[in-house]
């Protein structure tokens, strides 16, 4: 969703600065965008509605700048409505990410003397700004407007050579450079200059100047000390490298991260399975691949550790309430830890006495802080905005956990290992090659239908969800035994069907099911570890028992992204997706 990228210091050239920092940001989701610079007590502004590209700013050198990527929500993709905006005098400019729920109310107020000349929420804030500023410096006047804002929102206004920060919802990282401070809204932008961040907690206020940045609470207006912490990720790893996409990258880096997870994760995997053990019902949560991935922690926990572990969408989460206690546990999945129906769904299970445990990518995201306990993915940052190395990093510490809760620890990272050595088999040039022919031949396909039981179901679906959100092909993953019950009436000749025939209990039934698709003349592709005289193309995936799961999703990947090449659409940035959904 929306970006922000602020910088102050030594350099003078903040423009280059931002507009480097927000194409940081674009993979995040975004449709129009703008940068601003001090110059001479002035501001100098330039936005532009759809993408950065290639673009170039010409504003003058400044050693002070702010920019935003907007994701529209209050108003269309226009020039007007990209932010920053300013206020009447032009001297304070002002970026937002959230939504002011309550902004008709401040807005027929503030027209009776303030000039609007956009349609967003976020125009009313630099409105009141302007107004409280005649009586209050400006980091107070900040505080004070930003307390009459309802909803949860991060703000970074720019007046002379200050940036001052306001939040109490969407992620704020400060950097701490040499001489030279960042504001975004993502650590993977700040990364090329420093690894010291700060994650700006909700209810506080920070202040960057030349001199550095200073952290307030933002109801009293006391000084806090900035938490600061070490980033462990590499800048290389938030660059293309030698890929075409991130996409691609992001899939071909997997071995390397569940290798990571085998080596650095025992005790936490430990840990987390003891909390699971004494709790009295645990729920696993997630949106979207995190879902997926959640659902396939569901089947890992009954198979492995012969546990029921409640499963739900984040968005759904809430109408379980009644089912939470004081001796609940709730392990959320989140990628970006930034989701707002996690952020909600745990909220409410803290509320009800619960405790949280979290999986997610991002130190200092929003659950990684409200969660009692964490895990690390791991992963490094995932820029394509379609998730691949988080959904089988989240899957292998599932699987970790529930091997540690039965007591088959050691088998499970051994499993593990096999499933790291096949998908580099996997990931060498023959099977990429067929899966990128597979892809050739069914490209103009306008559905694909995906089936898989048990353990291979989830994995069905997130094939689909891939297949769907970046080559904008209709996928549909189900459970096998569902077909006879409607989705077959959809089969035509030629239809693609992918089959997940694992070598588990559900093969016989789900080759079943691939011969009543190909009875009505579809084309059946199978994903399993031998040929069967039903698949009319064969992906072979090795046996590696539970492990499958993993190595199975990636073939799904990998169709999905030759798919979308081929069908000339880009898979970093499929049309309409945020890579974090911090909005309702
Ligand atoms: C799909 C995808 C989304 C995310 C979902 C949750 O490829 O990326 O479905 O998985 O928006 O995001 P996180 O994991 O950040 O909570």
């Amino acid at each position: 969703m929306c970006g922000i990228f602020g910088y102050v210091g030594k350099k003078n050239n903040a423009a280059e600065i931002v507009l480097e920092g927000l194409k940081r940001l674009e993979y995040r989701g975004y449709d129009s965008w703008g940068v601003v610079v001090e110059d001479k007590a002035c501001l100098r502004v330039e936005r532009k509605a759809g993408k950065i590209g290639e673009a170039k700013v010409s504003l003058p050198s400044s050693h002070v700048g702010l920019g935003h990527t907007r994701w529209a929500t209050h108003g269309g993709v226009t020039v007007q409505n990209s932010h920053p905006h300013l206020d009447c005098t032009e001297t304070i400019a002002l970026v937002h990410n959230g939504i002011v729920e309550n902004f008709s109310e401040l807005k027929k107020e503030l027209k009776e003397k303030h000039r609007f000349t956009s349609e967003t929420d976020t125009e009313v804030i630099v409105h009141l700004l302007e107004d409280l500023i005649q009586t209050k410096n400006f980091s107070e006047a900040m505080r004070e407007a930003f307390k009459k804002l309802i909803g949860l929102n991060a703000v970074v206004s720019l007046k002379g050579n200050q940036l001052v920060v306001a939040k109490n919802g969407s992620p704020i990282v400060l950097g701490f450079g040499e001489g030279e401070f960042f504001v975004s809204s993502d650590a993977s932008a700040i990364l090329p200059y420093t690894k010291n961040v700060a994650f700006l907690e909700d209810n506080q206020a920070a202040v960057l100047d030349a001199s550095g940045i200073k952290v307030f609470n933002l109801s009293t207006g006391v000084e806090i000390e900035p938490k600061t912490q070490k980033l462990d990720w590499e800048p290389e790893s938030a660059e293309l490298g030698n890929f075409p996409h991130f996409m691609v990258k992001e899939i071909y880096e997997q071995p390397k991260i569940l290798e990571g997870i085998i080596k650095t994760s025992s005790r936490q995997v430990e840990e987390l399975a003891d909390f699971i053990r004494s709790s009295y019902g645990a729920f696993l949560v997630g949106c979207g691949t995190a879902a997926h991935a959640a659902l396939t922690g569901q089947y890992l926990f009954s198979r492995i550790a012969k546990r029921h572990v409640n499963f739900n969408v984040g968005s759904e989460f809430g109408y379980l309430e009644h089912f939470l206690t004081p001796r609940s546990l709730v392990v959320a999945l989140s990628q970006s830890g930034e989701t707002i129906d996690i952020i909600d769904s745990i909220k409410l299970a803290l509320e009800k006495g619960a405790k949280v445990a979290s999986l997610t990518n991002v130190l200092g995201s929003t659950l990684y802080r409200m969660s009692d306990y964490k895990i690390l993915l791991g992963a490094g940052p995932e820029k394509s905005v379609c998730a691949t190395k988080s959904f089988t990093a989240k899957i292998a510490l599932l699987f970790l956990i529930a091997s540690q809760l039965s007591g088959t620890g050691k088998e499970g990272v051994r499993i593990l290992e096999q499933t790291v050595r096949e998908i580099k088999r996997l990931l060498d040039k023959e099977t990429v090659e067929k899966i990128e022919k597979l892809a050739e031949k069914i490209k103009d396909k306008n559905h694909i239908y995906i089936v898989g039981r048990g353990l291979s179901y989830p994995v069905s679906m997130e094939a689909a969800l891939k297949i769907k959100e970046v080559s904008y092909i209709h996928a549909e993953g189900f459970p096998g035994g569902e077909l006879k019950h409607g989705v077959i009436a959809l089969i035509e000749p030629e239809t693609p069907c992918l089959v997940f025939a694992p070598n588990d209990e559900t093969y016989g039934g789900i080759i079943s099911g691939a011969m009543e698709m190909k009875a009505r003349g579809g084309h059946i592709i199978g994903v399993s570890f031998k040929d069967a005289d039903v698949f009319d193309d064969w992906i072979k995936v090795e046996d590696t028992g539970d492990g499958t799961a993993i190595t199975n999703s990636i073939v799904g990947q990998l169709l999905a992204y030759f798919l979308a090449v081929k069908r000339k659409c880009d898979p970093d940035k499929p049309r309409n997706l945020a890579k974090s959904v911090t909005v309702k």
